[in-house]
């Protein structure tokens, strides 16, 4: 039996949290799900939208799924999952990106593994109103987050048999923070025989447009990453596919790129494959690489079934899509 946090998240979340807890639970893996809430829902009662029993949570079970939590925009509260990630020093976010079967994209096989720096750059949010008229946000870079990253970036690709790390900056302009976050990468890299190669971010958005077939793992500051796994993201989909991790030294948290969609929200529209997908790496990082392996497999017959949800042109709902996943499953 595995202990393990569920953050049940708002909008689409808990839509795509009951179809993957029914698909796990159809596969056999037994955990012991810790439910918790966390977002605007919560400041009612509680005071603040991340609670310190999430945290203990995620402490306790060192491991959580987690599902998209909403973020005011332009005013409100600091985003639940940015301090997440602080508070739990779950300073990688590893996004896989590849093709899945049947899903119509413009290039095939896509395979790009985006590495993001997740706990420091522009959302540290260290931001100040100096008048009416002009406000800044302060772009911190350090050496030591910048060198874990890339040693992390690194040692993914020594793993995983990728053939080099591409580190993305703009240390043309930013030169002292992209600039230590390139040096960082620079001087890891020497320590492998993985080659390390460098592009500026706007040349990186457009060359993964043309050809994205090119890249291998790209490692990013903060705000890149942010952009470019939205990116990379829409090459093999779009948000409805791409899964995620954030991973620390001690605890681990997976959750898919996407937000929590407030259009589509409480409609059984959302497609539950990129929490599916990120689900299915937090079963082969705890050992239940069967089931894993077995969820895969039922999914990906599905999509080869040509059973998909609107936003991959089909005419599935959420509860139909996983139905249809859950039937497939030996
Ligand atoms: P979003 O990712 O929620 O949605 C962008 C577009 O993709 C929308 O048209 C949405 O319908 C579609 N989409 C996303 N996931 C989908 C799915 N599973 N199935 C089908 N369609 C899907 O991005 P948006 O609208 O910019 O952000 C909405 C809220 O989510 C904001 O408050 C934002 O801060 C928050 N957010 C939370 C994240 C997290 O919890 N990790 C990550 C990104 C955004």
């Amino acid at each position: 039996m595995h202990n393990i946090t569920l953050v049940k998240g708002d909008g689409i979340g808990p839509e795509i949290s009951d179809a993957v807890l029914k698909i796990i639970e159809t596969a056999g893996v037994k955990i012991n799900w810790d439910i918790q809430t966390a977002g605007a829902d919560v400041i009612a009662q509680e005071g603040v939208p991340l609670p310190e029993r999430v945290l203990e949570s995620v402490k306790r079970n060192k491991i959580a799924l987690k599902s998209p939590v909403t973020t005011p925009i332009g005013k409100g509260f600091r985003s639940v999952n940015v301090q997440l990630r602080k508070e739990l020093d779950l300073f990688s976010n590893l996004r896989p990106c590849y093709n899945l079967p049947n899903v119509k994209t413009r290039y095939d096989n896509v395979d790009i593994v985006v590495v993001r720096e997740n706990t420091e750059d522009l959302y540290a949010g260290i931001e100040r109103q100096i008048d009416e008229n002009t406000a800044e946000s302060i772009k911190r870079i350090t050496r030591s987050a910048s060198e874990r990253i890339a040693k992390f970036a690194f040692d993914y690709a020594v793993k995983n048999n990728r053939k080099f790390v591409t580190v993305v900056t703009k240390a043309n302009i930013c030169k002292l923070s992209d600039g230590l976050f390139l040096d960082s990468a620079r001087k890891v890299a020497q320590n492998y025989d993985i080659p390390l190669k460098e592009i500026l971010v706007d040349n990186c958005c457009m060359q993964l447009v043309q050809n994205p077939n090119q890249f291998d793992v790209l490692l990013l500051p903060n705000l890149y990453g942010d952009i470019v796994s939205d990116l990379c993201a829409g090459l093999i989909g779009g948000l409805g596919v791409a899964q995620g991790a954030n991973i620390g030294t001690d605890y681990a948290v997976f959750e898919p790129v996407h937000g929590s969609a407030p259009d589509i929200a409480g409609q059984n529209k959302a497609n539950p494959t990129a929490m599916l997908m990120s689900a299915i790496e937090m079963l082969n990082y705890i050992g239940e690489n069967d089931a894993a392996a077995r969820i895969k497999s039922a999914l990906f017959r599905t999509l080869e079934d040509n059973i998909k949800t609107a936003d991959l042109g089909g005419n599935a709902s959420c509860s139909g899509f996983t139905d249809a996943i859950i039937s497939r499953l030996v």
